[in-house]
Formats: C-alpha cells, sequence, structure tokens
C-alpha cells in the first residue's frame, strides 16, 4: 500500500486494476508454508517439523515452551525440491526442520517457515522417553482426503492431547486421480490438523505406489535413511517397527527392495531382542500395510491363505522370504495392518493356527503374535464386506467406520481398543494383552 501511495494517481490506479488479475491468476510468490506435519526422528529429545511451499524459501522453525514468551528459540533446517512426475511437472519444496534437546514431556509452542511467510502457531509435548513412559497411540489406515470419517474426531483428540503418536497404516490416497499432485497436497493439509500436534508416524500402502512412491517417499521425514519406506523407533516399553509391505507387490520398482527390508529387518529384530535391550523395550510392535490374514470377501491378497506378505513369493528369482516366520522367531507381539477397510481382531495366530494363552483368557501369555487389522477410518473407497465363514482365527469384526487406540501401559501389559465414528465414537471392541514373558521362548 505504501508503494502506491507515493506513485501519481493515474499510474496507482493502473496498478490497482491489475490486482485480481493478479490474484486471480498466478501469484506472484507462494512463499507461504502449508501441510505441517511432526515425526519423531528417533533419538530421545528429537522432533522433525516438515511443511511445504511453492517457491523457495529458508527453512526455520522458532519455539519454545510453553508459557515462555513465544518463539525465543529457533532451528534451522533445509528444503528438498520434489517435482511431481504428472504431466504438470508441479514443483515444491519441502522443508525439514530437526529440533533437539527437546525436554523430554514438556509442551512446546513452534510456528515454521522463514521471513517470507509464517505458519500459524502450533504446540506438541515432547516424547518422553523413559522406558517405564506408557505411551497412547491412534492406530488406523485408509484414512483419505475424500470420505475421511473418522478425521474429526481424530482431530479433536489430537489437540486434547490423547495421543503421544499417531500411527498411520498405509494408504493417504495421496495418489488416487492425483490431479498433478494436488490431491496430495490436499490430504496433507486435511491432517495438519492432527499432524501438527502429534508426531505422525506412516508406512507406504498400495495407494501411495504412483510414481514409484516418489509423494510418500519425498513428503514424510521417517527416522533412518530410507525415505521413510522401512524404519523403527522406541517410545515406553515398545520398539516399533514400521515397513513396507508394498515391496512384495510392486516389484517394477526393484526386487532388490524386497530383500534389502528383509535383511534389514531381520538385522533390527536380533538388535531389539537382545537380552538387554529386549529387557529395557519388551514389547515388539509391528505395523505394515496389507495383512498377513483378514476374512473381507475382496479377493484380494490375504483372503488366501498364502499370502505373498505372509509366506513370500516363490515366482520371483531367488524365491522372496515371507515375513510371519520371522516375525515369530523374534517373538514380535502384537502386529498391526490396515489395507482392508474394515475392523478385524484375530486370536493369536501363526501358520494359520490359533495358539490361544488359554480357551479363558486367550491373550494373557499368548502362544502367537496378535494381529489387529484397522483399516476403516474413511475413504473415497467406503468399507469392504466380510466374508461369511470367517477362519477360526478370526475373533471380533466390524465394518462401521472408526479407529483404534493402543495404550502400553508397562512391560507386561497392553490395551486395545476399537473406536465407531458410526456409533458416536463408542468403543466396540477391547482386549489386554498380558505377558510375563516376551520374545521367542514365550510361545513355548
Ligand atoms: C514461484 O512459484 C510459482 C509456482 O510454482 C512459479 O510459477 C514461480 O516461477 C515461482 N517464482 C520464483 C521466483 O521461484
Ligand atoms: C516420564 O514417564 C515416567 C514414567 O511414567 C515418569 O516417571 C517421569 O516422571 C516422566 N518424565 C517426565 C519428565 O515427566
Ligand atoms: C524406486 O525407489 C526406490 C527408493 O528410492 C529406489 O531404490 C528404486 O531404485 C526405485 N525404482 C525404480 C525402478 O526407479
Ligand atoms: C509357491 O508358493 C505358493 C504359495 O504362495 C504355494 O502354494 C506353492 O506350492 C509354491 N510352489 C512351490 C513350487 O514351492
Ligand atoms: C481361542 O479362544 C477363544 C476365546 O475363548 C475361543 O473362542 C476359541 O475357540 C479359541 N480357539 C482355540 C483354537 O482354542
Ligand atoms: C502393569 O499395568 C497393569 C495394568 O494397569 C497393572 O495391573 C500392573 O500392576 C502393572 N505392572 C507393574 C509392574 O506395575
Amino acid at each position: 500500500l505504501s508503494a502506491v501511495k507515493m506513485l501519481p494517481v493515474p499510474a496507482a490506479c493502473a496498478l490497482l486494476s491489475l490486482a485480481p488479475v493478479l490474484v486471480l491468476g498466478v501469484p506472484p510468490i507462494w512463499t507461504q508454508p502449508e501441510q505441517v506435519h511432526l515425526s519423531y526422528a528417533g533419538v530421545p529429545g528429537s522432533m522433525v517439523v516438515t511443511w511445504t511451499t511453492f517457491n523457495k524459501t529458508e527453512s526455520e522453525v522458532e519455539y519454545g515452551p510453553a508459557g515462555a514468551p513465544l518463539f525465543e528459540m529457533s532451528a534451522k533446517g533445509d528444503a528438498t525440491v520434489f517435482v511431481d512426475s504428472g504431466e504438470e511437472k508441479r514443483k515444491m519444496f519441502i522443508h525439514r526442520v530437526t529440533l533437539t534437546n527437546l525436554k523430554p514431556a514438556a509442551t512446546y509452542v513452534y510456528h515454521c517457515g522463514s521471513d517470507d511467510g509464517w505458519s500459524d502457531v502450533f504446540f506438541f509435548t515432547a516424547l518422553n522417553d523413559s522406558s517405564s513412559f506408557s505411551p497412547r497411540f491412534a492406530l488406523y489406515g485408509d484414512l483419505g482426503n475424500e470420505n475421511p470419517q473418522s478425521l474429526a474426531r481424530l482431530q479433536k483428540e489430537a489437540q486434547q492431547g490423547l495421543y503421544d503418536a499417531i500411527l498411520h497404516i498405509g494408504n493417504l490416497y495421496l495418489l488416487v486421480h492425483s490431479d498433478n499432485a494436488r490431491i496430495g497436497d490436499e490430504f496433507m493439509r486435511q491432517i495438519q490438523s492432527v499432524a501438527a500436534y502429534v508426531p505422525y508416524m506412516t508406512c507406504p500402502g498400495n495407494h501411495e505406489a504412483t510414481y514409484n512412491f516418489s509423494n510418500y517417499r519425498n513428503r514424510f521425514s521417517m527416522p533412518g535413511q530410507t525415505e521413510s519406506l522401512w524404519y523403527s523407533w522406541n517410545l515406553g516399553s515398545a520398539h516399533i517397527i514400521s515397513f513396507s509391505t508394498e515391496v512384495y507387490f510392486y516389484l517394477q520398482f526393484g526386487l532388490e527392495l524386497l530383500f534389502k527390508q528383509y535383511e534389514w529387518l531381520k538385522r533390527d529384530l536380533e538388535e531389539a531382542n537382545r537380552p538387554e535391550n529386549r529387557a529395557e523395550r519388551p514389547w515388539i510392535i509391528t505395523m505394515g500395510h496389507r495383512p498377513m490374514y483378514c476374512s473381507d470377501d475382496d479377493q484380494d491378497d490375504c483372503t488366501n491363505f498364502d499370502s505373498y506378505v505372509r509366506l513370500g513369493r516363490n515366482d520371483t528369482k531367488p524365491p522372496a522370504p515371507g515375513l510371519e516366520d520371522l516375525f515369530y522367531r523374534h517373538g514380535v507381539d502384537v502386529e498391526l495392518w490396515a489395507h482392508e477397510h474394515t475392523y478385524e481382531r484375530l486370536w493369536p495366530v501363526y501358520g494359520d493356527k490359533v495358539h490361544n494363552g488359554s480357551l479363558e483368557k486367550p491373550y494373557v501369555n499368548p502362544k502367537a503374535p496378535v494381529h489387529i487389522i484397522t483399516g476403516s477410518a474413511g475413504c473415497r473407497e467406503r468399507t469392504d464386506r466380510f466374508n461369511p465363514n470367517p477362519k477360526a482365527w478370526s475373533a471380533f469384526r466390524s465394518t462401521d467406520y472408526g479407529y483404534s487406540r493402543m495404550h502400553v501401559v508397562n512391560a507386561t501389559h497392553l490395551y486395545l481398543e476399537q473406536v465407531s465414528d458410526d456409533q458416536d465414537g463408542k468403543v466396540i471392541d477391547n482386549i489386554w494383552v498380558v505377558k510375563e514373558k516376551h520374545g521367542f521362548s514365550a510361545w513355548s
């Protein structure tokens, strides 16, 4: 305005008459941060802030403890250029800043951006890194920008501090009819009201596959050096492993990825099972998109006995090992899945057979891993239907829209429940998994 004021009147009028054209046409600069989301960097006292701008800017987070004057501290990071592979080759800048030396359990207020534009003000609580901490999680997969039934409830609960972290178990619908990555932008904007407040931990699903998962790989910032494809981290008494089931299905992107991931999983599980590590983090919890078991009738992989994820593939050279044996041998306690747009809880299962702790208390000292499939958060494909004759391992099923909650209480007790959005937030299923012993020897 001040520049206009100083111009002679006719020139100012000319400029003003141009203004609507500028606004409606190509914005002159797109330096405003958007799509703000958090993830845990895997190191105690850390948090990564990730966001997007459409023009190049600096990458800075200004922050400070809640209650103190705003923005007394600042941290810098950098941006990577991501060019979508769609026709328009849309270009964006993905900014990442890692905050370090955060005080465990302290709440921080922050905004992100640069002197060319700042985000709204958000807050988060730094993770308590004590292994006796009892973290709470929201769990779901298959939440998309269209028909996101559970989103409003999750937004409110995340802002209320109900969760220490969110596990989004694949299918973020970044790419369905992607409109040159605009759908991805829209989804990332939608989850900001969850993900700018609580670390939002992800794994890839089949709907991220287009252009070799590049939207997924570029937009998220999970721990490790695998572009968020597979990684592990610790919280409370849990060691959490996230991996890609999609390496079993999209061989065109590289069979070597399947073997690389398998070797990494094996090493990570061996490390987590070293006596001193397992004593500190007794729960090993995995998350991957496509389940090993399910009883939906959609003719998907797991509706057959020979799920690729479970048993591997022998039509590849060399044959690809499955994961059921690997997880069983390393005493994985709980396996979280999605992909089926339903909720299903299984009795402890291994080798297609039920291995209850006992008939009365199947989840007390179970003799095999506990599987939960939670893919009904809401997406454009609606919910799935169940096969009317499930196998013996199927314990509870629901086609309501909803999501799960997990509370890792202590070394022996883990609580899981299912929230129904159709029933206004009612808890429709819950179990306690109780284990006096963890690891392979717990099965016998
Ligand atoms: C800012 O971004 C827009 C949209 O991507 C682009 O058209 C324009 O060239 C960019 N300007 C600069 C200075 O980078
Ligand atoms: C972290 O959690 C543990 C276990 O609940 C608790 O004893 C400790 O006080 C917490 N740390 C902080 C800084 O609040
Ligand atoms: C797909 O992406 C992965 C991860 O970056 C990479 O290792 C692989 O080579 C890519 N595959 C193709 C066919 O480009
Ligand atoms: C290949 O694997 C399938 C299960 O995925 C199994 O049914 C079949 O018997 C196997 N074939 C051979 C030759 O091992
Ligand atoms: C496992 O436990 C449940 C609950 O008691 C029971 O319904 C089911 O039949 C048991 N399965 C086996 C194989 O024992
Ligand atoms: C673990 O949590 C359960 C459930 O709250 C409780 O009953 C049990 O006493 C706790 N164990 C220890 C060692 O605190």
